[in-house]
């Protein structure tokens, strides 16, 4: 099969989101952009084209998918309820990259697959415009996991993931290069307190503002023990990592930070390894490697670019990747969370 291309990058038709939505209605599988990363959607309520987004992923049947809805009754048909605080949630940060598990209705009207057998449904309301006409033109709510083969850093732009995934959709929308760069935040009301099981573009911070405690889960940042329970199953899975080796170092004080990436990268020099360091703009002129590639000057960038970043270090055949930390305040948590899944919890902290 070979997907239907939506050539105008950025300058999408409303004839060509219809024939996507079309495709959608089929049961078949659309690639589409949405204000976070691409996402490998399908009709949430269709057992069999959401079966379809899993082989497609190669994605283990027990983590569940996000539901993509465009208006507030798709939320209402399939949750048992909305409760104030969720209701907050929702005005303060919908449309947007927030996902909210609720408690689901009923087992018949979200097929399992979608779900994983779980009790909950995990639900967010894209801000993209692509993404919204898409939903409301196929009239269905959409269940759509990152566009990414699994394990795979998500796809934030069409060129990264057409050649994985163009034999297995029936439809690419291409909307340019993702808004964010980095999956939404999964939060969970636990009475009436908000746990983040995924942090993402809505940071902690900003949750304060709705919710007077709000939880980070234990596994943002440690590793899932073997056959521990988590909250959210996709907390288990190798995520974002390239095959080459990679170590994030992170230091508050930066000046202790790039002395001891300098320090690790001359050992490996010595013993005639080559390393590549991913660093801000504004330190890669202190890296003594010759290999240095910029990931942004702030949050914003790094959060934006890193993705794409680490799809191609692979391409450079060196023995070690070192990746700048950037700590865990606002936008930094979700970063991190990336980084350290990337590394394979390969990191130091520097005091
Ligand atoms: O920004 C995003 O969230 C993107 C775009 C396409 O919307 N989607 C995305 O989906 O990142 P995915 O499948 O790659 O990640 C969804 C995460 C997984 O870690 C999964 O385990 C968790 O959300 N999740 C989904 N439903 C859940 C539920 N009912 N309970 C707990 N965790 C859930
Ligand atoms: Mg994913």
């Amino acid at each position: 099969m070979v997907a239907k291309y939506s050539n105008q990058k950025e300058k999408i038709k409303k004839k060509e989101i219809q024939e996507a939505a079309e495709e959608i209605k089929k049961g078949n599988l659309v690639l589409f952009p949405t204000e976070t990363v691409y996402g490998i959607g399908a009709n949430a309520l269709d057992e069999k084209a959401v079966k379809k987004i899993f082989e497609a992923k190669g994605r283990a049947g027990d983590n569940p998918l996000i539901v993509h809805v465009a208006n507030i009754q798709m939320v209402e048909e399939l949750v048992e309820t909305i409760t104030p605080l969720e209701k907050k949630l929702i005005q303060e940060f919908w449309p947007g990259p927030l996902t909210v598990i609720f408690n689901r209705k009923s087992k018949e009207i979200i097929p399992n697959v979608v779900t994983a057998n779980l009790n909950t449904v995990g639900i967010r309301m894209p801000s993209n415009k692509i993404a919204q006409e898409l939903i409301q033109m196929a009239g269905v709510p959409i269940a759509a996991p990152s566009a990414n083969v699994s394990g795979k850093p998500s796809g934030t732009t069409v060129e990264d993931i057409i050649e994985e995934l163009q034999e297995k959709v029936s439809y690419i929308l291409d909307g340019g290069f993702a808004d964010i760069g980095l999956e939404s935040t999964v939060i969970k009301v636990v009475e009436k307190q908000i746990v983040i099981l995924r942090p993402g573009k809505i940071t902690k911070e900003q949750l304060e503002k709705v919710a007077r405690e709000v939880k980070i889960d234990n596994h943002v940042l440690a590793k899932v023990k073997k056959g521990e329970k988590v909250e959210s199953p996709g907390m288990k899975y190798r995520h974002y990592a390239p095959n080459t080796n990679c170590m994030m170092v992170y230091g508050k004080n930066t000046k202790k930070m790039v002395d001891k990436i300098n320090s690790i990268t001359n050992d490996l020099l010595e013993q005639g390894k080559e390393v590549l360091i991913l660093g801000k703009k504004q330190n890669l002129k202190d890296y003594i490697a010759s290999e240095k590639w910029n990931m942004g000057e702030n949050m914003e960038e790094i959060a934006k670019n890193i993705f794409a970043l680490l799809r191609k270090v692979d391409k450079e055949k060196v023995d070690l990747v070192i990746i700048e930390g950037v700590g865990e305040k606002d936008l930094g948590l979700a970063i991190t969370n990336r980084l350290i899944r990337a590394c394979s919890y390969n990191y130091i902290i520097v005091e």
